[in-house]
Formats: structure tokens, sequence, C-alpha cells
């Protein structure tokens, strides 16, 4: 694959709002109407690695496929058990999403306590770099992106909130933000 475009986004949040948000799959089907429209939420698998010297999280999903149904083609039409999407974070701040036609990078530098900038770059074969389905590759992730810098920007100002106040980590839907939480904290502390 080789770099076809890249994009830059300014955030009005901190750079681990950014990071919680990506490591927490939960908010799928509500902020990603689109997204989750391909993937099948109901078998969506986040696994945190760290043992010994890692430190990255991989979550992953089916992809639904063609349905019965369809008022309008998905995206993805095939889905096989081999064919997932894979979204890998890295500690601290670089991600790397994997579809089944596309690879996007993505650096989140932090420039303030409350404004940070995302980086994207997208990768994808060069025979496939001419064709209009390169472009659509990436105004899908754009749109993808735009929805998480809206909730990440809602969220860092409800953080603000005199009402907040911490709560427990999910077991079954934060296993990736807790993983992120103690590399941090463990980090911070050497
Ligand atoms: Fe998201």
């Amino acid at each position: 694959m080789k770099l076809f475009e890249r994009r830059t986004y300014d955030m009005k949040c901190n750079w681990k709002t950014y990071v919680d948000n990506y490591l927490e799959g939960y908010h799928l089907p509500s902020v990603h109407p689109g997204l989750n429209r391909e993937l099948d939420f109901s078998a969506y698998v986040v696994e945190p690695h760290t043992r010994g010297q890692e430190r990255y999280v991989r979550q992953l999903s089916p992809i639904r496929g063609a349905q019965p149904g369809d008022t309008t083609p998905r995206r993805y039409q095939e889905a096989r058990e081999d064919l997932t999407t894979d979204y890998f974070w890295v500690f601290p701040n670089w991600m790397l999403n994997c579809y089944p036609d596309n690879v996007s990078l993505n650096i989140v530098v932090p420039l303030a306590a409350e404004l940070s900038l995302a980086i994207f770059e997208w990768y994808l074969p060069e025979k496939d770099h001419g064709a209009p389905a390169a472009k659509a590759s990436v105004e899908f992730s754009d749109q993808i992106q735009m929805e998480d810098v809206g909730i990440c920007e809602v969220v860092q100002r409800n953080l603000r909130s005199r009402s907040y106040a911490r709560g427990r980590f999910s077991v079954k839907q934060e296993k990736g933000v807790h993983a992120f939480h103690r590399m941090y904290g463990k980090l911070m502390q050497e």
C-alpha cells in the first residue's frame, strides 16, 4: 500500500479524551450509524495486550456484509470469517485502522490541555489510487473521524461539569480504556 491522502483535524479536547474514545467500542451504534451498518457490533472484540513489553490494544469486528432487504448497497458487501476490520492502538498516541480495502494511520498530538491535533494518513494499494472508490474510502473514514471529534469535544466539556464524578470501568465495554489508564498511570509514576 502507498500513501494516498493526509488530513489533519483540530480537536478541542485533551489527547487522552480522544484515546479513551478510541478504545471503547460501545459508542459505535450511537455515534457511527454508517460504520455500525457495516460491522457486526454483537461480535465486537477488545483485546488489550499488556504482557511484558506489549503496550497495545486491538479491537476487531466482523463485517456484516450484504443482507436481504438492503435498500442501498453496503460498502462492504462480502462477509467472511477471516474478513474483519481491525483497530490497533499503540501506547501512547498512535492508531492503525485496517479495513479490507485500505489502512489508515492516525497520530494524536497534544497541543494544549484541551486542544489536540489528529493526523490521518490513508494508504491504499497503488493500483486503486485512481479509482473513485479510493476517494470514497477517505470520505467514509473522514465521516467517522468527524463524528469522533464531535463526541470527544462534548465529553471534554462534560468532564468539567460540576455534576461529573468518576465511575467504575465497565468490565465488558472498557477493557481497552482501563488498559490505557493503567499504562499511563504506571509511566507517570516512573
Ligand atoms: Fe468512534
